[in-house]
């Protein structure tokens, strides 16, 4: 059975160019429940390893470097079939690609700064639901 939860973060571009609001509208009208949320800002170890799967790959360091940029929102989500569909409001990592109305067709700049993140699978929900939140900070 699909999983109830997902992981979220607005990241720094988004909460540059203000759009925060729009997006956590976005994220409620489509039915998702927020069970922790906060503002903060990676630091480049917390980066690294929160994208560790990613370090061989030629835009680690980019990716490290603009996660790193500024303040992002951190949430955790909850619905039925959580992570699928939460990538299905999100849209293509490529903003490009992305499908129309999707947060990323709205909202991102480019492949490298693209706007939101969101969890690929139940397991990776959970590992970073708990990387971001305490149990006490989770609803
Ligand atoms: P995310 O993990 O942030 O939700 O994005 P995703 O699953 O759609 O994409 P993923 O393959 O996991 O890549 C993680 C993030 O790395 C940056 N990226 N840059 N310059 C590039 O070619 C490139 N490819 C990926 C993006 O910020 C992407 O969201
Ligand atoms: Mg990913």
């Amino acid at each position: 059975m699909a999983g109830t939860k997902t992981f979220t973060m607005i990241k720094p571009d988004a909460v540059r160019d203000g759009h925060i609001g729009a997006i956590l509208n976005q994220i409620s009208e489509a039915g998702f429940r927020i069970s922790a949320m906060k503002l903060t800002q990676l630091s480049k170890a917390d980066a690294e390893a929160f994208y560790a799967i990613h370090n061989e790959r030629p835009f680690f360091g980019e990716l490290v470097s603009f996660m790193t940029s500024g303040p992002i929102v951190a949430a955790v989500l909850e619905k039925d079939n959580a992570v699928a569909d939460f990538r299905a409001l999100i849209g293509a990592t490529n903003p490009a690609e992305a499908a129309e109305g999707t947060i990323r067709a709205r909202f991102a700049k480019s492949i490298g700064e693209n706007a939101v993140h969101g969890s690929d699978s139940d397991e990776n929900a959970q590992i970073e639901g708990d990387f971001h939140f305490a149990g006490r900070e989770q609803f």
